[in-house]
């Protein structure tokens, strides 16, 4: 059997990054991967078959919404369901593809198969055990459902995302399990397609822990685009018949019990590690309360030679934090010093319009005592927003009082998840408002809403 200097568990956006990392710092570096193609959750069942499907249903909103207004006169498209389905596996298709070329490209094994780790330095895929300095396990998460919700993908009525994302067909009725990121996106997707699509909610908040002010202005937009949100509700269970659901919640302002009927249940409700079959427990690695495996700073576990990144460990469920520990995982592994900013990570929702954020909230700063300073522009006041129907989102920036560093942001708008990155980068270089102020935008662009909203930190904005 090959010895290799790494074997990396999982070939989602934290393994196959890490690995190329790896091979890029000449270390002979393998990837154990059990699915048909690489990519993990997110290329495959995860952010980019939902990316196809809010880029064709945005589409279809434009047609059915703002083609006439526009000039643009004919009968709205109909929707070929199974088409977008092949068009979202094609998109699929194409990225799971071009990893599997990356890997070829840097000399990188791919392992096929579901890995055990026996002992350190040795991995097993079916009877094959190979010989590795170390392992990074990058096994990602799994969809995390509620007790009496039982989830049959096959069937087609209670759901989880990879369930969602492949239904038969398009449902009358969608009630969906949680407002948090994939419940909105994917419960946005069907609306567009004409799905009477209910949001039950535990939470008084849609995607809690966010900006309150984007909480508020993200679900009346959501609203005026048909979806319907019951909040302050507890879910208890779903029943099914052959071809229905019905979801029982309890309100928590009265206690008083509900149902809600549905062609098709998506649950949302969170995700949760995947380390099933790795052998951790017996090999004696340390874990979380919640189930994460547990690491230092450098991403080490408690057994010499093991680390671990990604959903798998603590932190935001995000592809991109999985990626950045990744690349500093390799680092560190080749004797040189990975870091993660876990400051500066953005969160990123792909609805219309799109919601991003980045840092800590108005309320987070407040709590913690600290004077600060907010500048908020509206799109109201940016003509590119307005030229394409996206007036009513807002950038919103926080500065501390005293010093004007950047701390926080937080955009729903246009391309909001693009123009976030504009902020992180200030954050990185300890930025401040005034920077972002003084640096000169494109015009028309939606990033001068970026400007004026670090112009509201200071003298003030020209457009408000
Ligand atoms: P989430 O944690 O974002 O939201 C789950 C929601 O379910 C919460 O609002 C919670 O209050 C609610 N909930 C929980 N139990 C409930 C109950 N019994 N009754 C009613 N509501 C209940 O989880 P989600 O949306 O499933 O996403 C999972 C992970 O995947 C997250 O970490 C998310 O960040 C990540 N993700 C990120 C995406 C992105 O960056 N665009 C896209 C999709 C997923």
């Amino acid at each position: 059997m090959s010895n290799y200097d790494v074997i990396v568990i999982g070939a989602g956006p934290g393994g196959y990054v890490s690995a190329i990392r790896c091979a890029q710092l000449g270390l002979k570096t393998a990837v154990v991967e059990g699915r048909e193609t690489l990519g993990g959750t997110c290329l495959n069942v995860g952010c980019i078959p939902s990316k196809a499907l809010l880029n064709a249903t945005h589409h279809l909103h434009e047609a059915e919404h703002n083609f006439a207004t526009m000039g643009l006169k004919g009968k709205s498209p109909s929707v070929d369901w199974k088409q977008m389905k092949s068009y979202k596996q094609d998109v699929v298709g194409q990225n799971t593809g071009g990893i599997e070329f990356l890997f070829k490209k840097n000399k990188i094994d791919w392992i096929k198969g579901w890995a055990t780790i026996p002992a350190a330095g040795q991995v097993k895929v079916g009877d094959d055990i190979y010989q590795t300095k170390n392992i990074v396990i990058a096994s990602g998460s799994v969809p995390s459902s509620l007790p009496g919700v039982e989830i049959d993908n096959d069937k087609g009525i209670v759901v989880d995302s990879t369930g969602a994302l492949d239904l038969p067909k398009i449902p009358k009725k969608m009630t969906v399990i949680g407002a948090g990121v994939i419940g909105l996106e994917l419960g946005s997707v069907y609306a567009r397609l004409g799905s009477e699509v209910t949001v039950v909610e535990y939470m008084d908040a849609i995607t809690p822990g966010m900006d309150a002010d984007v909480q508020r202005t993200f679900k009346r937009l959501l609203e005026k685009q048909g979806l319907k949100f019951v909040m302050g509700a507890a879910v208890s269970g779903v029943e099914t018949t052959k071809t229905k659901a019905k979801v029982n919640y309890t309100l928590k302002k009265d206690d008083s019990a509900h149902v809600q009927d549905a062609d098709v249940v998506l649950v949302a409700t969170g995700r949760k590690p995947f380390v099933d079959g790795l052998g951790l427990a017996e090999l004696g690695v340390e874990m979380t309360e919640r189930g994460q495996v547990k690491t230092d700073a450098h991403w080490a576990t408690n057994v010499n030679g093991i680390y671990a990144i990604g959903d798998a460990i603590v932190g935001p469920m995000l592809a991109h934090k999985a990626e950045d520990e990744g690349m500093a995982v390799a680092e560190v592994m080749a004797g040189k010093h990975g870091h993660v900013n876990y400051d500066v990570i953005p969160g990123v929702i792909y609805t219309s319009p799109e919601v991003a954020t980045v840092g800590k909230t108005e309320a987070e700063l407040k709590a913690e005592g600290r004077k600060i300073k907010v500048g908020k522009f509206s799109f109201m006041g940016n003509a590119r927003a307005k030229a394409v129907f996206q007036g009513e989102g807002f950038v919103k920036l926080i500065a501390d009082a005293e010093t004007d560093r950047v701390l926080g942001a937080a955009i729903i708008g246009p391309a909001a998840g693009d123009m976030i990155h504009e902020i992180c980068v200030a954050m990185e270089f300890g930025g401040s408002a005034q920077d972002i102020a003084m640096t000169c935008h494109a015009h028309p662009t939606y990033s001068e809403a970026v400007r004026e909203a670090a112009l509201s930190c200071g003298d003030g904005p020209i457009h408000a």
